[in-house]
């Protein structure tokens, strides 16, 4: 007997006999779980609710756009968006090792939201009602995982990108605490939100800047950006989303071979595409793609992005192979 009008039903009242009149905070990261927990709390305050997006120039075409167009649009949320991009790309200059990678990024983000935070609280406390609680996307998968715990912010370390640092006060408001990530799309379908944005694949916290296997550069961004458009496209355009769990694509940024196009010898770089099937993450399989899904893809992506003379594929279980290639 589940059903995703009771769902909300249920949390709506929730949310508001924890909240009152409080006022609420959310960062968005254009996932599927901070979507669906903060359109829920907006349907239970409205806007007592603020919800803040960190643009960190790390993010896949288009997402920028889907949240602060379509996301706004068919929710109503109040937003706030931060362009962070140039003091992610420079804190990142330099850096290949992948877990500084994790580090830097964690860290600007979490300085580049309590900007945000300070100023909304300076606010708010001009009106005499301080911010006192922070949505999460807490699933019941990361309850379980987590230990259980209640109330404060106890995300594996993993996942934390998005989240936020332990001396921050915050009464945390968890509306999908005892949800599957099936039900919050099914309830993220049902409050309306863009297909786009509840169909949407598992993408780390750090983004486009754990799949360039080297530095991370503004030039490099924009050919993986690119790439990954394409790759997204196709396998969409094939009807193949449900049969992926996600499909990272990297750019070896450090190598380069060499191709002929035209008249002319190329030396280029290799993009790596990683479709993976499975069910939790914990282990995966590479996808049996149809050969001629890859073809297009491989066509697409060596005729129109510049720098790019090669496309292979990854054919590694995880174990031993991770999904993500650093
Ligand atoms: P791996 O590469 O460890 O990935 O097999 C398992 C799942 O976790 C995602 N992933 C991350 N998510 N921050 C995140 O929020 C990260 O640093 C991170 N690294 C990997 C990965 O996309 C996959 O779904």
């Amino acid at each position: 007997d589940w059903n995703s009008g009771n769902v909300i039903a249920e949390q709506v009242a929730r949310i508001r006999e924890q909240v009152g009149t409080g006022r609420v905070l959310s960062a968005l990261s254009g996932g599927v779980d901070s979507a669906v927990s903060t359109a829920l709390v907006h349907e239970a305050v409205g806007d007592q609710l603020v919800a803040v997006f960190i643009d960190h120039g790390l993010l896949r075409k288009g997402e920028r756009e889907q949240v602060e167009q379509d996301y706004v649009a068919s929710t109503g949320v109040r937003l706030i968006t931060v362009d962070a991009r140039e003091t992610f790309l420079s804190a990142l200059a330099g850096v290949s090792d992948p877990e500084q990678k994790r580090k830097i990024i964690g860290r600007e983000f979490i300085r580049a939201f309590e900007k945000v935070q300070a100023d909304l609280i300076a606010e708010a406390a001009a009106e005499g009602d301080p911010i006192r609680f922070l949505v999460q996307g807490t699933l019941y998968p990361d309850v379980v995982e987590s230990g259980g715990g209640t109330g404060t912010a106890n995300i594996k370390s993993h996942h934390n990108v998005g989240g936020l640092p332990e001396d921050l006060q915050f009464e945390l408001v968890e509306p999908l605490r005892t949800l599957f990530k099936d039900e919050v799309r099914a309830i993220g379908r049902e409050l309306g939100l863009p297909a786009e944005i509840v169909g949407r694949q598992p993408f780390p916290g750090p983004g486009l800047g754990i799949r360039i296997v080297g530095e991370v550069t503004a030039d490099r961004l924009e050919i993986l950006r690119e790439a990954d458009a394409i790759a997204r496209f196709e396998l969409t355009q094939a009807g193949l989303d449900g049969e992926i769990w996600q499909c990272p694509v990297v750019l070896l940024a450090d190598v380069r071979s060499v191709g002929v196009q035209g008249d002319g010898r190329t030396y280029g770089h290799p993009i790596v595409l990683r479709p993976v099937s499975s069910e939790d993450a914990m282990t995966a399989d590479w996808t049996r793609l149809p050969y001629d899904v890859l073809s297009k893809i491989s066509n697409r992506i060596t005729n129109e992005v510049r720098e790019v003379n090669r496309v292979v594929l990854d054919v590694t279980s995880k174990p031993p192979g991770t999904i993500e290639w650093e």
